[in-house]
């Protein structure tokens, strides 16, 4: 087979990247190792900033988005008995939408076949070759046939154990890691969100998030050892662990359910450089991994497509290579803002093992400092609604 751009993983980057590209007349391939269907089964981020709605919006594929969203113009840190809110709408003009990462993939999955964008699930031993050349391919297997797809571009948008970053020769690349003492249990549970906003909570216990997919669905995480399994956990021992961590006003509202979803997800900041290696470019988690605290991941991804989409478009259409050349640059520097900005909410709402008296004082006066300052508020509000891509 021969298109123009081989895009590897459909998650949310690789969907989003394949439909921005068919939109504007270039041809290309998705091949996912997973089935729709597991696909679909993975419980991920719920935030969705401007930039995600936005391409959502560019592909005239947001009608469920706009139907079901819940636009956010705030959200909380709670710290013991005191919520402090954070008025992002007042502070920055901006909102942002809780829509599952879930019914994203679903719209974009569901709309691949009108638009022309052809998926291919379940492959296996996907291999990147020649991506220093202009005349890249990508090999796999469906049902034990061996497969080629000879292609201008390779697009990796596999995830972070995905084969593409790995096609990059050690000698070019940097690695920068931090691997965290904690992983976030997480739920998904029927029941109406105990609070309006989300809330992120640090407490003694250590860190609890209140968040929802809809008004009768809630989602919720608590910070526990990396050592402990989900088994350890039962539902009861969650909804008590909320309790307390959430304080005392939201803890009055919780409505207790039973989970249909409970998860660890280890929490890590990543990044690898550089995101584009001769005629291979990186989007989304192949690149780089954010902490959870912030919701940026999956925005992240967006933005990253955003560019790739515009550099490979002009390309195609207008035969100008500067976007390629300058793709990965542009992508890191919103990329290591959102590295910052993850890892310092990361800070701030969780207690590391490792902390002492000192570490939490800081806490304290960080977090007294915030619910007294605009400035700070608005610096915080304006990252949690997305910096400008
Ligand atoms: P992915 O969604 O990982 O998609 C990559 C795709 O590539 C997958 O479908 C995968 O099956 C496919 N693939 C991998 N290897 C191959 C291969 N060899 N061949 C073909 N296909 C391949 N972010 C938040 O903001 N909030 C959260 O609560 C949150 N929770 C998370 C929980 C977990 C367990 C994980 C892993 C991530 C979470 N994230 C969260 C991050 C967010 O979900 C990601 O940033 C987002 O999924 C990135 O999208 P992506 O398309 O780049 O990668
Ligand atoms: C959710 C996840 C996050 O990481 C976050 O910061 C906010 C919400 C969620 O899954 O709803």
């Amino acid at each position: 087979m021969k298109t123009q751009v081989a895009i590897i993983g459909a998650g949310p980057a690789g969907l989003m990247l394949g439909h921005l590209l068919r939109a504007e007349g270039v041809d290309c391939v998705v091949l996912e190792r997973q089935t729709p269907d597991y696909v679909l089964g993975r419980i991920r981020a719920g935030v969705l900033e401007q930039i995600t709605v936005s391409l959502m919006e560019r592909l005239g594929l947001d009608a469920r988005l706009k139907a079901e969203g819940l636009v956010e113009a705030g959200f909380n840190l709670a710290d013991g008995e005191r919520l402090i809110r954070i008025d992002c709408e007042a502070l920055t003009g901006k909102t942002v939408v809780v829509y599952g990462q879930t019914e994203i993939t679903r719209d974009l999955m569901n709309a691949a076949p009108a638009r022309g964008l052809e998926v291919i699930y379940g492959v296996a031993d996907v291999a990147l070759h020649d991506i220093e050349s202009d005349a890249p391919y990508v090999t796999y297997t469906k049902g034990g046939a061996a497969q080629r797809i000879d292609v201008r571009f390779i697009a990796g948008c596999d995830g972070f154990h995905g084969p593409s970053r790995k096609a990059i020769p050690a000698s070019v690349a940097r690695e920068f890691e931090r691997v965290y003492p904690f992983g976030w249990l997480g739920i998904l549970v029927d029941v109406p969100p105990c609070h309006s906003e989300l809330i992120y909570a640090n407490h003694e216990h250590g860190f609890a998030l209140a968040s929802m997919r809809s008004k009768t669905r809630s989602r919720y995480y608590i910070d526990v050892p990396l050592t402990e399994k989900v088994e350890d956990w039962p539902d009861e021992r969650i909804w008590d662990e909320l309790a307390i961590r959430l304080g005392p006003e939201p803890a009055a509202n919780i409505t207790r359910g039973r989970s249909i979803e409970k998860s660890i997800a280890p929490l890590r900041s990543y990044v690898f450089e550089p995101m584009r290696h001769g005629n291979m470019l990186l989007c989304g988690d192949a690149a780089h991994i954010v902490p959870p605290t912030g919701a940026k991941g999956l925005n992240l991804a967006a933005s990253d497509v955003h560019y790739a989409a515009e550099a490979l478009t002009a390309f195609f259409r207008r035969g100008e290579a500067d976007g390629i050349a300058g793709y990965s640059a542009k992508a890191l520097a919103r990329v290591w803002k959102s590295e910052r900005f993850s890892w310092s909410l990361t800070k701030l709402m969780h207690r590391f093992p490792e902390d002492g008296p000192f570490e939490r004082a800081m806490q304290v006066a960080e977090l007294e400092y915030i619910a007294s300052s605009r400035a700070a508020q608005t610096s915080i509000a304006e990252n949690y609604v997305g910096l400008p891509v």
